[in-house]
């Protein structure tokens, strides 16, 4: 579309003042501003505004709220059988070559405040290694276990796909051959003006974009050609983990064998919440249907409710770690249409208003729209929860200080190092009961997991306190 395409198609639809200085701007302005309107679909903007923007849309809760019944860490008695199976299945999927990663990268990560893809960030203890890489070697040492390369999918957004696709550029895709890397935008959407519901311009040339969520991820697959790459190499499931944990498991054979057993669509793991009302979502079956209820929509009432074991009912945490069919994602963008809800968020947002002026609100002035992955579950069938532990998968890097901090990932990456040590029969010093009084880093291509670890040769069966060991691909090193 032009220009004067673009003048007649957005009039109508009562968005005109997007283009108001379009007249005056330079040739490159005028074609930013036009590819940026075009990526959008417009036919669907009034709609999406009546729905979202100029009123809020009103998701009635479901009647009937109950606990989820999750798959356990470990199998009961009764499970044994099935999760032995589901180890097998879950290796012979990645033998088969069937797993594709899948890493949503396209946040802006306003909260740690790092300039710079947030998959950039140093975030290993002793070799500060950044995010991209922990994952690239994870996957790195699932591909070379399983003797077939693991098919990684990138998704990024128009503020770091650049700055991303360069940063692995720059470190040789950390050893991943990059014919197995595919990158992809996801969309962007304006926020608009929460009395007018009028596009802003952030710029005369440029419409105050922003990424439109991490399930716009699910439409993004689809539109890019990720999942015509898919189909092509036979890859039947994804493994989604989000850029800001270090510790998920971005494979995990088990949690993989287990979606496949039971034919789920979209499988979730979940920990169990660190207090009521932690401020995670809740999986919850409402109204007989397996869902993520937001901690802010969980009446406190429930979410303080306890069951006789003294235990919170409603315990099930999502940490955003997903194995889903490749098949429901095709099923799921259908006709050119992803149908999840749109979260309405009213933010600050700068402006340049009609007479050309730069405005800084100081009161919320627009309205953002983003969608949720965990809003496909409800359209999955046979979704299921497995629950796997806060110390061995949880520990996101979201703010630059306090919870959910480098700091503390750093100290639960210790941590787990020295619960794995300890389960391959290592003595690990304490400082205190959870602390260990070492810095221990383990390269995922030395291990995986405990129990990979534990098949692995380490040549003491004490760690001292005050060292720092290294575990590189080949073993341990003592640092000074
Ligand atoms: P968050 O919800 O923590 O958002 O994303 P964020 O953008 O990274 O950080 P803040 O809120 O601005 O501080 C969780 C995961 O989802 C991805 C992020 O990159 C991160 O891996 N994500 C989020 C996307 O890929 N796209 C989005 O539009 C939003």
């Amino acid at each position: 579309m032009d220009l004067a395409q673009l003048k007649a198609k957005l009039a109508p639809l009562g968005q005109a003042a997007a283009l108001r200085f379009a007249d005056s701007l330079d040739p490159a302005g005028k074609q930013k501003l036009t590819a940026q309107l075009a990526a959008l679909d417009l036919d669907k903007l009034p709609t999406l505004i009546d729905e979202n923007v100029r009123r809020k849309p009103h998701v009635p809760l479901p009647t009937d709220i109950k606990p989820v019944k999750a798959y356990p860490y470990r199998p009961t008695e009764e499970l044994k059988d099935l999760y032995d199976r589901a180890l097998v299945r879950g290796h012979d999927l990645l033998k088969q070559g069937k797993v594709g990663a899948f890493l949503v990268a396209g946040g802006q990560g306003t909260r740690l405040g790092y300039d710079g893809p947030k998959g950039e960030f140093p975030v290993t203890p002793i070799k500060n290694k950044p995010l991209f890489q922990v994952f690239a070697e994870q996957l790195l040492a699932h591909s070379r276990d399983a003797g077939k390369p693991i098919p990684w999918y990138i998704m990024t957004s128009e503020v770091n796909d650049a700055p991303t696709r360069a940063f692995f550029e720059e470190h040789r895709y950390f050893n991943y051959n990059p014919a197995n890397i595919f990158f992809f935008q996801q969309g962007m959407l304006p926020a608009f003006d929460m009395a007018t519901g009028e596009m802003l311009l952030s710029e005369k040339d440029s419409l105050a974009l922003s990424p439109d969520g991490h399930g716009g991820s699910l439409r993004a697959i689809d539109k890019s050609g990720a999942l015509a790459d898919m189909k092509k190499r036979g890859v039947e499931h994804l493994s989604y983990f989000q850029v800001d944990n270090p510790l998920v498991h971005a494979i995990d054979p088990l949690f993989l064998g287990l979606h496949d057993l039971t034919d789920s669509e979209m499988s979730s793991k979940t920990i169990a919440k660190a207090h009521a009302l932690e401020k995670v979502g809740n999986f919850v079956v409402g109204d007989n249907v397996l869902q993520v209820i937001e901690y802010s929509d969980l009446p406190d009432s429930l979410a303080r409710q306890v069951g006789p074991d003294g235990q919170p009912l409603f315990n099930a945490g999502s940490i955003a770690i997903h194995a889903l069919r490749v098949s429901f994602i095709e099923r799921l963008n259908h006709g050119g249409q992803l149908k999840l809800p749109w979260h309405r968020a009213e933010k600050k947002v700068p402006y340049v208003d009609a007479a050309g002026n730069e405005v800084k609100p100081d009161k919320p002035n627009a309205v953002k729209l983003e969608q949720f992955v965990f809003d496909a579950i409800p359209l999955a069938k046979n979704a299921i929860v497995y629950t796997t532990r806060r110390e061995e998968e949880f520990s996101p890097v979201k703010n630059a200080q306090g919870d959910d901090s480098p700091a503390t990932c750093r100290r639960d990456q210790v941590r787990r190092a020295a619960d794995w040590l300890e389960i391959a029969g290592v003595k690990v010093h304490r400082a205190s009961a959870a602390e260990p009084a070492a810095v221990l880093e383990i390269s995922p291509l030395f291990a995986t997991s405990a129990q990979q670890l534990k098949s692995r040769n380490i040549p003491f069966k004490e760690i001292k306190p005050n060292e720092t060991i290294y575990f590189d691909e080949s073993g341990p090193v003592r640092l000074p």
